[in-house]
């Protein structure tokens, strides 16, 4: 199954830290975030999830549910939270899916097919990093995938959270190194007559690329 911006996040059971989730009825009713990483107890990795744990309420105030997967068993990822939140001075307080078997790395495509490095004691792959963003109906809405050897931005991960809460709420798109707070593009779908409405003050600097100041 090839998964695409508009499918709908597969559903799945998995064991993780904070016990066996039905990864449906986590995320009910919340976004989320679904994020893998390669292997427990490496440094890049260490680094992303003290990072996100430090970030919890930006997420949790964005209505924002978070889990991780690395390809490790349960015990393992037990011991490296411990890691994680000395090394990081945080608590980690979301789930980390305990992905040994590859069922749901599989499941979302996030296996390593270019990195040979990035192999478990058998030769088999661990994951990428990726990220999916999915919304509160289960449709995915973002999809980044980063090599093992990147660490990721979360400030960009919470970047487009903000643009896609906010483009689902008014009829405006976000532009180039947009942040929250700054002014927003009036949709294209949106008549002139209908931005005076909406967006009032909107400015136009060509007939398809019209600003406004951001509803926030
Ligand atoms: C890391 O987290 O540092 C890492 C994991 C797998 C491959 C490369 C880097």
């Amino acid at each position: 199954m090839v998964l695409r911006l508009g499918s709908v996040a597969p559903n799945f059971k998995a064991i993780t830290t904070k016990g066996e989730i039905d990864f449906h009825q986590y995320i009910e009713g919340s976004w989320a975030i679904l994020f893998s990483h390669p292997a427990d107890f490496t440094p890049v990795c260490t680094t992303e999830l003290g990072e996100v744990a430090r970030r919890a309420n930006d997420f949790a105030e964005r209505n924002v549910k978070v889990i991780g997967l690395s390809a490790n068993e349960l015990k393992d990822h037990e011991n490296w939270v411990k890691d994680i939140d000395e090394v990081n001075n945080v608590h980690v307080d979301f789930p980390i899916i305990a992905d040994a078997d590859r069922k749901v790395s599989a499941l979302y495509d996030m296996l390593d097919y270019q990195d040979i490095t990035n192999v478990d004691t058998k030769g088999i792959p661990f994951t990428v990093r990726s990220v999916f963003i999915i919304d509160t109906k289960k449709v995915i809405r973002l999809i980044i995938t980063y090599p093992a050897s990147t660490g990721r931005n979360f400030d960009e991960v919470i970047r487009v959270i903000d643009s896609l809460q906010l483009g689902d709420k008014h009829r405006i798109t976000t532009p180039a190194n947009w942040r929250k707070g700054d002014d927003v593009i009036v949709h294209p779908g949106v008549t002139n007559q209908e931005a005076a409405e909406l967006f009032p003050g909107f400015r136009t600097v060509k007939p398809y690329l019209r600003f406004a100041p951001s509803p926030f």
